[in-house]
């Protein structure tokens, strides 16, 4: 990114909001950023652009149309490497989402575990980082050890020490929870994982819309985020991994692209990132991505934290004055992110957002794919709002004033 002064960035929330089409044509109070965030018209055109003017294949062709598709599809690689401070983009693979950079991470990095390995992982999780890692300890003969949560709906790191013992292999946690909006001290599982040797995944799905990161200063060693949750395209994620990690791991998909020589008998394999790439990439969908990281690198991060702490604040506070309302996760704004889940007493979260459906407000429903969490609290799911930097005050007085009408 060129250097941008502070008073280029962009803070005024009204402002961001004028640059969402789908936002400015509806009256719809959009309250489900954390499933799919809307697209400023910047990736909008960039995916245009892309059709019209950009559209070949990313590698193998000379011409000056492949020359150019491809040059935009690794420059959008170096977009996503400079916002999540990572040390060049060779640590970044494109995957279609978080789901399927996790899955690669554990069929690549995970085939080195041996019997009797350990992989800690959490209540918290999302079933795609619950998953992959469960039907790796099966094919290894590992054991899975998870992390409990406290009261608050916040991972229980007092527990670190019980649960991360010299066996452990693979940390794999939420950095932050699509269901309680808990935000993940990084630091204290960094220092757990490095006193016995193990790597440290971190599910960014949740965090990374929140502005950019620096991954090489959390000492971590993988990072997966979705580019649809960060205002950009679905069908494109991201998976980092620390430059000496990456070299180390064998390919998970193979096919095109991703080789170096092969033979009727062998198969020699590209460097990272390529190595991860098997068959056409979504290029159209990287470029995509390329454009939304621009765009949230013209925000002010500042600002935009404190508008979305001020509007969840707002919501907590609201939801604490409705006697069948009650929230899941911290009921303040300290250490967690706009993503507030709540049940209301006598009735299903489905009817519960069907009714708000009615007053225009969409939000999403049910186990927010992490079951064992539903589970461990006795419920069968819960409505979740989830705040975005074009979140508006109005948006969450609607919610206030549609839960209080329905909860009567
Ligand atoms: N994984 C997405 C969510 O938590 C769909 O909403």
């Amino acid at each position: 990114m060129s250097p941008r002064s502070r008073a280029a960035l962009l803070s005024d929330p009204a402002t961001i909001r004028r640059q969402f089409p789908l936002l400015a044509r509806t009256r719809l109070h959009y309250l489900d950023s954390a499933a799919t965030a809307q697209m400023p018209e910047v990736v909008i055109a960039a995916l245009q652009n892309f059709g019209t003017t950009l559209r070949a294949n990313v590698y193998g062709g000379v011409y000056k149309l492949a020359r150019e598709a491809l040059a935009e599809y690794e420059a959008a690689r170096a977009d996503v490497a400079r916002f999540l401070g990572a040390a060049s983009p060779q640590e970044v693979v494109f995957t279609y989402g978080t789901t399927s950079a996790l899955n690669l991470l554990a069929h690549s990095f995970g085939e080195r575990l041996r019997e009797g390995d350990e992989i800690v992982l959490s209540i918290l999780e999302h079933h795609s980082n619950t998953l992959p890692w469960r039907a790796l300890a099966r094919r290894r003969g590992a054991e899975i050890r998870v992390l409990p949560m406290t009261p608050e709906g916040r991972l229980d790191l007092a527990s670190l020490k019980d649960v991360v013992t010299a066996k452990c292999r693979i940390i794999a946690l939420t950095h932050c929870s699509n269901v309680t909006g808990a935000l993940t001290n990084v630091a204290e599982i960094v220092g757990s994982a490095r006193a016995v040797g193990a790597a440290v995944v971190l599910d960014g799905a949740q965090r990374a819309p929140h502005g950019p990161l620096d991954l090489q200063e959390l000492g971590i060693d993988f990072y997966a985020f979705s580019g649809h949750k960060t205002f950009g395209p679905t069908g494109i994620g991201v998976l980092w991994g620390r430059g000496d990690r990456l070299a180390d791991m064998p390919p998970f998909m193979v096919g095109g692209q991703m080789i170096r020589r092969v033979t009727p008998e062998t198969a020699e394999f590209a460097d990272p990132p390529r190595r991860f790439e098997a068959g056409t990439p979504p290029i159209g969908a990287a470029i995509g991505l390329g454009a939304a990281i621009r765009w949230m690198e013209g925000l002010d991060w500042g600002a935009v934290a404190n508008h979305e702490r001020r509007l969840t604040g707002r919501l907590l506070e609201a939801l604490a004055g409705l006697k069948r309302v009650r929230v899941i996760g911290p009921v303040t704004t300290e250490q967690r992110r706009g993503v507030v889940s709540f049940t209301v007493s006598g009735m299903g979260s489905e009817q519960v957002c069907r009714r708000l459906d009615a007053y225009g407000l969409a939000l999403r429903h049910g186990h927010h794919c992490a079951q064992p969490l539903m589970l461990t609290l006795g419920i069968e799911g819960a409505a979740r709002a989830s705040i975005a930097p074009y979140t508006t005050e109005d948006d969450i007085d609607q919610l206030v004033a549609g839960l209080a009408e329905i909860a009567r």
